[in-house]
């Protein structure tokens, strides 16, 4: 493959997204960890599931960042999961620490890259990498409303009975409980859901995907989501790599594009081979608009903590 994707962290999210990059043969995949031998053992196995697969996409485990020299993706998964009862915000001093080292060795190694943040709490975590990669901001793309959207989708296809590919959500906001969808925007076969569902079950909706990830965590007990978290991270590389110019909620820098200054926060933004090549404004209520602001204020909290 001439496309080199890495995966820090291999951890669930980390090697589920890898797993189904080398699966879908869209790059060779470095699977890096601090941690020695679970990288190299899940990437080789996962090797060896490239025969049976019809995959020719080159996976390695490593604990060297001079591995990923070149890569054209870093996806960065790296840091401490939620447990039962802790919120996203909980891990945000210990994930700090994690994500400006890893970003350090990211840039030394890969100097062109696109990086896509994974790490929790998601939109301060981003605001981390870019301010250390000293990236342009098309280069730094948080991961988060395409999962949000996702699990919007697929509470709208399990509640009208309809395909998920029929689906369509938008989450705007931070990746917290004070994120934002909207159902306005959310639509089956291209008609918006407000058309097909009652207020009550609207509402049902927008507050099981604003707390899915905490769903997750209950019912597992211990961790948090990966399979979709996965799929979501795939997407982003997937729109980047084949430069598709797909219209995604990720997380970027605004430069007050909604009215929101210096900040990360979820928004619609154009994926190609350049990144997030366009941020796309698209018009809201003055109730959609105080709840955007409102979950940003909530980042700018998170963001002042950690002074980034
Ligand atoms: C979730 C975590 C990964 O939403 O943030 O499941």
């Amino acid at each position: 493959m001439n496309r080199k994707v890495t995966i820090v962290g291999s951890g669930n999210v980390g090697a589920t997204a890898a797993r189904s990059i080398a699966d879908k043969e869209l790059a060779d995949v470095v699977l890096i960890d601090i941690l020695e031998g679970i990288p190299q053992g899940k990437a080789l196995d996962m090797y060896e599931a490239c025969p049976i697969e019809g995959s020719d996409s080159r996976v390695l485990g490593t604990n060297d960042y001079a591995d990923t020299a070149g890569s054209d993706i870093a996806v960065i998964t790296a840091g401490l999961a939620r447990k039962p009862g802790m919120s996203r915000d909980d891990l945000l001093t210990k994930n700090y620490e994690i994500v400006k080292s890893v970003t350090e060795q990211i840039v030394k190694h890969s100097p062109n890259c696109i990086i896509v943040p994974v790490t929790n709490p998601l939109d301060a975590m981003a605001q981390v990498v870019f301010r250390v990669s000293g990236f342009p901001r098309e280069r730094v793309i948080g991961m988060a409303g395409v999962l949000d959207s996702a699990r919007m989708r697929a509470f709208i296809a399990m509640e009208l009975k309809v395909s998920v590919e029929n689906t369509h959500a938008f989450v705007l906001g931070g990746h917290g409980d004070t994120m934002v969808p909207l159902p306005r925007y959310s639509t089956v076969a291209g008609i918006p859901i407000t058309e097909l569902l009652d207020q009550t079950t609207i509402d049902r909706i927008v507050d099981r995907t604003a707390n899915g990830g905490a769903e997750i965590v209950r019912l597992l007990g211990t961790g948090s989501a990966y399979y979709a978290p996965g799929s979501a991270v795939v997407e982003m590389v997937d729109a980047i790599l084949k430069d598709k110019k797909k219209i995604l909620p990720c997380s970027v820098f605004l430069r007050g594009e909604y009215g929101i200054s210096d900040l990360f926060v979820g928004v619609p933004v154009k994926l190609g081979a350049r990144g997030a090549e366009q941020i796309v404004e698209i018009t809201l209520t003055d109730q959609e608009r105080a709840a955007l602001h409102k979950s940003a204020a909530a980042v700018r909290e998170l963001v002042a903590v950690i002074k980034v």
